[in-house]
C-alpha cells in the first residue's frame, strides 16, 4: 500500500472522509499527538487499527468528536459533574470515560462497558472529524510501543505501508497525550495524565480529583499495563545529582557506546562536555518537544540518559519519561 501525505485543505479532507467511509485509515494531527483514525461505527475498520499499529486488542481506543450531538449517540447516564467538566474541557485534551451506548462495537472499548470520549481542540482535527460525520476511533499513530507521533513524518516513519492516507496538520502543539479522566464511577480518577492536572480539573467541580494508583491492583485503563512511549535504544532518567547523570555519561563513553543527555534548557550548561539536547525551558515547551527529540537522537546516538532533576512527579512528562525508560531511574 503506498502511504500519502497530505497537507490539509478542501481537497484533502474529501479525500479523507471518502477512506473514512470506505472503512479505511486515516492518520490526522491533533493539539496531543497524531492519530490514527477509523469510523467508530464500523468494526471491520476499527479492527485494521489494531493491525497497522500491531495494538494488542485488549487496549480500548478513544472516540473523537467535532460536537456534543456525537457525545449523546455514543455515551450515556452522564452524571451533573461529567456534564459541569465537558461544558469547561471540551474542546481541549481532556478525555473522558463514560459509560458507553450499544452502538460503539466492543472492538473500540475492549470489551469495556464504557467509552473514552474526546472533542480536540486542533482546527484541522475538527473539520476532519465534521467532514467525516461520524465519531473517529483513534489512538496514537505510532506503532505499539513507540514514542508517539508529534509531526506527521513520525507517522509515515511508524506505519509508511501500512496506511493510506496522513493528513498532515504541522506539529502537534502540546505534544503529549490527553490526560485520561474516569467519570464512568462515583468519584473522578485520572487515569493518565496530560498536561491538564487533577487541579486543574479539581477547581471546575469543587472537589478533589485523585490519579489512578499506579499500585492499586483494580487497573481501570487497560492501556496501562502495555510497554509504551520506547525508544530504540537504552533511556535513562536522572532525577537525582549532577555527578550521577555525569558519571552514567562518562561510563557510556567508556564502554563504546555514543551517548546523548537530554535536559532542561536551564541545565544545558551543566554539560558543555557532552553531547547535549535542550528539551525546551519551560514545561509547555518541554511537554511539546520531548517525542519528537526522542526520535530525533535516537538515530544518531544508541543511549539517552535525561536529566531532570527538579521533575513535578505527578506532571504528565514525568510520566512518559518514567515510561519510555521502562523505569529505569536512578
Ligand atoms: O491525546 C490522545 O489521547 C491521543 C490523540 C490521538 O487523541 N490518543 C491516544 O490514544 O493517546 P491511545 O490509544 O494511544 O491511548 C488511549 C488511552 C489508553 O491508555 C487506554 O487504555 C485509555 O486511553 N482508554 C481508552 N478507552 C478507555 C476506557 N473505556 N476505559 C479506560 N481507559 C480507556
Ligand atoms: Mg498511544
Amino acid at each position: 500500500m503506498i502511504t500519502k501525505i497530505l497537507k490539509i485543505n478542501n481537497d484533502s479532507l474529501t479525500e479523507a472522509a471518502s477512506l473514512i467511509h470506505k472503512g479505511e485509515l486515516v492518520a490526522f494531527v491533533t493539539e496531543t499527538v497524531y492519530g490514527l483514525g477509523a469510523n467508530a461505527f464500523n468494526q471491520e475498520a476499527v479492527a485494521k487499527i489494531f493491525e497497522a499499529k500491531l495494538r494488542p486488542s485488549d487496549n480500548p481506543l478513544i472516540v473523537h468528536i467535532s460536537d456534543l450531538a456525537m457525545l449523546d449517540v455514543i455515551a450515556e447516564q452522564i452524571s451533573s459533574v461529567a456534564v459541569k467538566i465537558i461544558e469547561k474541557f471540551f474542546p481541549s485534551s481532556l478525555t473522558v470515560v463514560l459509560k458507553k451506548k450499544n452502538v460503539i462495537p466492543n472492538i473500540v472499548t475492549a470489551n469495556l462497558n464504557t467509552v473514552a470520549v474526546r472533542m480536540p481542540a486542533n482546527k484541522d482535527a475538527l473539520s476532519f472529524i465534521n467532514k467525516c460525520g461520524v465519531p473517529i476511533a483513534a489512538p496514537s499513530a505510532n506503532t505499539s510501543t513507540r514514542p508517539s507521533p508529534t509531526r506527521a513524518i513520525d507517522v509515515y516513519n511508524d506505519l509508511n505501508g501500512r496506511i493510506p492516507l496522513i493528513l498532515d496538520g504541522g506539529d502537534c502543539s502540546v505534544g503529549i497525550e490527553s490526560t485520561v479522566l474516569d467519570l464512568s464511577c462515583d468519584v473522578p480518577i485520572i487515569l493518565r495524565k496530560g498536561m491538564i492536572s487533577a487541579d486543574d480539573i479539581s477547581h471546575v467541580i469543587g472537589c478533589e480529583v485523585k490519579y489512578l494508583d499506579a499500585n492499586s491492583s483494580k487497573v481501570n485503563s487497560p492501556g496501562l499495563r502495555h510497554k509504551h512511549y520506547a525508544p530504540s535504544c537504552p533511556l535513562t532518567v536522572v532525577s537525582g545529582s549532577l555527578p550521577l547523570a555525569l558519571d552514567k555519561y562518562k561510563q557510556m563513553c567508556e564502554t563504546g557506546f555514543r551517548p546523548v543527555i537530554l535536559t532542561p534548557a536551564q541545565y544545558i550548561d551543566y554539560f558543555y562536555c557532552c553531547q547535549c539536547v535542550s528539551l525546551g525551558a519551560t514545561e509547555d515547551e518541554i511537554a511539546h518537544n520531548l517525542f519528537a527529540i526522542i526520535r530525533d537522537v535516537e538515530s544518531l546516538y544508541n543511549n539517552i540518559i535525561v536529566y531532570y532533576p527538579d521533575i513535578n512527579e505527578c506532571s504528565g512528562i514525568a510520566d512518559r519519561l518514567l515510561r519510555a525508560s521502562g523505569g529505569n531511574v536512578i
